[in-house]
Order: C-alpha cells, then sequence, then structure tokens
C-alpha cells in the first residue's frame, strides 16, 4: 500500500516535471531547441559543413499588436476594473498582486531577453562553423525587431567586433515580388488574416476555452471570464516570460498540458491555414528562398560561405512547406490536408508543431557538405535544419545522416520548383519580381 502510494506521487511529480508550457506556446515560444527527430546535430562522420544558408526569424518581442488588441489589453482592463477578490482564487490568487509588464510602450521592440537569445545565435553559428570563412554580409528585413536582431547575432557571432560584417537591410514593401526577405507582404493574394477567421481558430478556441470558462468562473465568479481572457493568459505566459524571465500564468495549476496543448493546437490551425499546408499559396511564397540560396550554395564561385538573413514568422513555415517538411500527409498516399487538421478536436500525431516551426528566433538552414563517409559516394550532400536540428527530407535521404546526395538534391529543388515557382500567379501578380536575387 504504502508503496503504491510513494510510486504515484513519484509518477505524478516527474509527469509535471516533464512538461513544459514554454515548448507548446506556437509563434510566443521563447527560443528552443526541439530536437525532434532526435538526430545528431553535428555533420555525419566523414563529413565537413563547407557551405550553409540560414533564414532566422527576429527575437522575443514584447508584444504584436494583433495579440495585444485581441487578447491581452481587453484582458488587462478588465483586469484593472474588475472588483473581483483575488486572494482567495485558489490557483489565480497571483492576481490579487500581479501587474501587467509594460508592454504597451514597447509594442513589437524585441525584449533584453531577446537581445541576449540573438547574441547567443552568433556565438552558436561561429562556433558550428569556425572554420568557414565569416560571412562578409548579413541580411536583415527592414524593420526594427528583425534589424536588431541581426545586430545582436553579428555582435555575438565577431565577439563585438561588429564593424567585420555588413548589415544589409531589405526593404519591406509591396512591389518587390519575391526580391525581399518578406515575400508575402509583396503577394496581392496573401492575407494576414488566413486561419484566424471565424470558421477556424475561433470554432476550436470555442471547444477548448469552455470548460476552462466554467471551472475558473466558479474560482473567480464576479469577473465573468470569457473566450479571449483565457487565450489572454495563455499567451501571457510566453510574452511574460520574455519580458521578466518567467510567469505566473505559466503554472500547472492553472492550466493543465492538455489545455496548454489545445492552445498550441489552436495557434497551429491558424497556421497551418495561413502559411501552411492548408493554403496552396504557402510553398510559392517559400520557393523564392529555396531557389536562392541553393543556388548560391551549389555555385563554387559564391561571395561567402555562410548566408544568414532575419525576417518575420511568415517566411519560415512557407519554406518549410516548399522544402516539404512538417507535411502531415506524408506517407498517407493521400493528400487532404484540411482532414489532417480538424477544427472540433486535436490531431495530436500532427508533424505541423508551429511550437517547433516558429517559435522567437526559429531558424531553418540549408548545409552543405564535403564527406567521404564510409558507404557512401565521396562528394557534396545537402541537409536541412531547422533550430539545429536535421529535417530529413521525405523525397531524398541517400546520403550519411539522413542527407542528400547534391545530384538528387539540385534534382529536388527543380522538382519543387516546377510544382511551386509560380510565384507571380500564384500571387495574382503577373509583372512580380519572381526570382530573389539578393545573394547574387
Ligand atoms: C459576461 O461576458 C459576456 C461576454 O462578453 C457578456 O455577454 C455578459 O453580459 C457578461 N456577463 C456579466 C454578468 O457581466
Ligand atoms: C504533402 O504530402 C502529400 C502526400 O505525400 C503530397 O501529395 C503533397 O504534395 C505534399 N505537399 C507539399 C506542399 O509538398
Ligand atoms: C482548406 O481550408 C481552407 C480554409 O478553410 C479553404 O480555403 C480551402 O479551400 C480548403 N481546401 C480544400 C482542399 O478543401
Ligand atoms: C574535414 O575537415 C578536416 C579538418 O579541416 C580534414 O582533416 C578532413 O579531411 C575533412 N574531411 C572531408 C571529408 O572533407
Ligand atoms: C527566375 O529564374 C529562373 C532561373 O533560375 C528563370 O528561368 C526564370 O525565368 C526567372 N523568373 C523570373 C520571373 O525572372
Amino acid at each position: 500500500m504504502r508503496s503504491n502510494l510513494l510510486l504515484s506521487s513519484f509518477a505524478l511529480a516527474t509527469n509535471a516535471a516533464s512538461f513544459n508550457p514554454l515548448h507548446h506556446l506556437a509563434g510566443i515560444a521563447p527560443t528552443w531547441k526541439p530536437h525532434n527527430p532526435p538526430l545528431d546535430t553535428k555533420p555525419p562522420a566523414g563529413c565537413n559543413a563547407t557551405k550553409a544558408a540560414y533564414l532566422v526569424r527576429h527575437a522575443a518581442i514584447y508584444g504584436n499588436d494583433f495579440d495585444y488588441d485581441t487578447y491581452i489589453e481587453p484582458f488587462v482592463e478588465k483586469l484593472a476594473q474588475s472588483a473581483q477578490d483575488w486572494t482567495a482564487a485558489d490557483s489565480l490568487s497571483f492576481l490579487a498582486d500581479w501587474t501587467p509588464p509594460n508592454e504597451e510602450a514597447h509594442m513589437e521592440e524585441i525584449t533584453r531577453v531577446g537581445t541576449n537569445e540573438a547574441i547567443t545565435l552568433g556565438v552558436e553559428v561561429q562556433e558550428r562553423y569556425a572554420d568557414l570563412k565569416p560571412p562578409a554580409k548579413v541580411w536583415a528585413s527592414s524593420a526594427d525587431r528583425t534589424v536588431r536582431s541581426a545586430d545582436g547575432f553579428i555582435t555575438g557571432f565577431t565577439n563585438n567586433h561588429r564593424e567585420e560584417i555588413d548589415l544589409e537591410t531589405v526593404p519591406e514593401e509591396e512591389n518587390t515580388g519575391a526580391n525581399s526577405l518578406t515575400p508575402y507582404k509583396a503577394c496581392p493574394a496573401y492575407s494576414s488574416s488566413y486561419g484566424s477567421d471565424q470558421s477556424i481558430t475561433q470554432t476550436y478556441q470555442k471547444v477548448y476555452t469552455r470548460p476552462i470558462i466554467e471551472r475558473l468562473r466558479k474560482l473567480a465568479p464576479s469577473f465573468n471570464f470569457t473566450r479571449t481572457d483565457i487565450v489572454a493568459m495563455f499567451e501571457l505566459c510566453g510574452y511574460e516570460t520574455v519580458i521578466r524571465g518567467d510567469s505566473p500564468f505559466c503554472s500547472l495549476d492553472l492550466f493543465t498540458p492538455a489545455e496548454w496543448l489545445s492552445f498550441e493546437y489552436g495557434n497551429d490551425l491558424m497556421y497551418f491555414h495561413n502559411t501552411g499546408y492548408g493554403r496552396p499559396l504557402s510553398p510559392r511564397l517559400g520557393y523564392p528562398w529555396v531557389r536562392a540560396v541553393t543556388d548560391a550554395l551549389a555555385d563554387g564561385s559564391s561571395a561567402q560561405d555562410l548566408y544568414v538573413s532575419f525576417t518575420h514568422r511568415e517566411v519560415p513555415p512557407v519554406i518549410a512547406t516548399a522544402l516539404g517538411l512538417y507535411n502531415n500527409s506524408d506517407f498517407s498516399g493521400a493528400n487532404n490536408p484540411n482532414l489532417t487538421m480538424p477544427s472540433d478536436r486535436i490531431n495530436y500525431h500532427r508533424a505541423w508543431k508551429s511550437s517547433e516551426i516558429l517559435p522567437f528566433l526559429t531558424h531553418i538552414a540549408i548545409e552543405k557538405m564535403e564527406c567521404g563517409a564510409e558507404g557512401y559516394h565521396d562528394g557534396d550532400y545537402y541537409r536541412v535544419l531547422v533550430n539545429s536540428s536535421p529535417q530529413p527530407l521525405t523525397e531524398c535521404r541517400d546520403g550519411p545522416g539522413e542527407s542528400c546526395s547534391a545530384g538528387e538534391f539540385l534534382r529536388f529543388v527543380d522538382e519543387r520548383g516546377a510544382q511551386f515557382g509560380d510565384f507571380g500567379v500564384a500571387c495574382g501578380d503577373l509583372d512580380a519580381p519572381g526570382n530573389l536575387t539578393l545573394y547574387e
């Protein structure tokens, strides 16, 4: 009897300890390394990295306009006006003396935590490619948060000798077509509201917040919790953590693991239909970067060994679709993307997890390697890394460590181009520049 009790409390403790809400916050997740699948992140035995191209989302910010206006501000204002006595409200009692982080004054700016993480990424990338020629240039789309993230990266990479690398800012405009780091902004067919509409995100939000609302209304009857309040509290866990270092909203006493997973799935649905497989436009927006860096890496006389560019959260997921990564339909023999993401319940075994694809400072890289590996032909191989973890291409794994031989990789990129290289047509703007020429 006694040992059973001990066992079950041990199981409870390890369960709680192994669940980290910060790994389920989608676009508000502090930078992390999911390492899924857990393949070795170093080049396989017998291989050396000879070139690489990185596309990085900016580091952590205080808040974005949409999240703040839709969820956080209404919640924080309601809280300030509420007569609810929180002191006896159990898991909500921290609200008696909680003060909101000052998001409004710093909207869209990167936080100190974010700056620090951008510097660390610079250190990590320098260490990983210490044998390569350091880059002469790093690129950033022109928003303050992307430029500052690139700046932090350069500081870390050069150990504070910033003058060693030029930071080239790339305008975020509507008339540049595919020739920028923000192709979605120059694509008339793209809308930032895809996926956040009534029929998808709100439908699922209503499903998962209903029991939470009931529970919290019992604890705090005069606050009248609503759907958007609940979403605000999940989001505050992420934003407060990247502003202050931690947040009482991340407590597992407040929301259970199942509830955190619901919040994550709600976001995954939104991104799936906004910049993922739920929208045929997505790979068309991601393809120009894949084409441009493949050309740069394949070119023996390219100007740089390392190409690093900073942009916004829309871009890593569209590049993932252009490369066929995180495709829920893989190996199913069918292609009905929407069926893989129902909006009334969670598909727990989906490949499409935005917390892994687009957390703050997420980075997607194509790495070229020279290999003399046992059991393989000597030569060049390519692989894709997301947040340092290899993501084997479904269509090409003939190399060491699930990498792809150069000939097959170039063929693969050409084939993707034949399917998805129609930026102008897909965007409804036939005059738009269809290629990214930044790295030429
Ligand atoms: C609670 O909030 C809902 C949704 O905003 C509103 O319709 C309702 O009138 C509110 N109830 C009270 C008692 O304030
Ligand atoms: C996703 O996978 C399905 C099944 O293999 C495939 O038919 C479809 O083309 C893939 N989607 C993309 C954008 O690669
Ligand atoms: C998938 O869902 C999106 C968003 O509702 C819709 O626009 C699209 O037509 C759907 N695709 C298919 C093949 O039904
Ligand atoms: C990798 O680099 C090391 C050190 O520069 C060198 O000794 C080795 O021959 C290289 N291997 C390949 C396959 O290029
Ligand atoms: C883009 O480059 C490809 C060659 O890589 C070329 O065939 C195509 O015409 C170019 N498209 C545009 C719109 O310039």
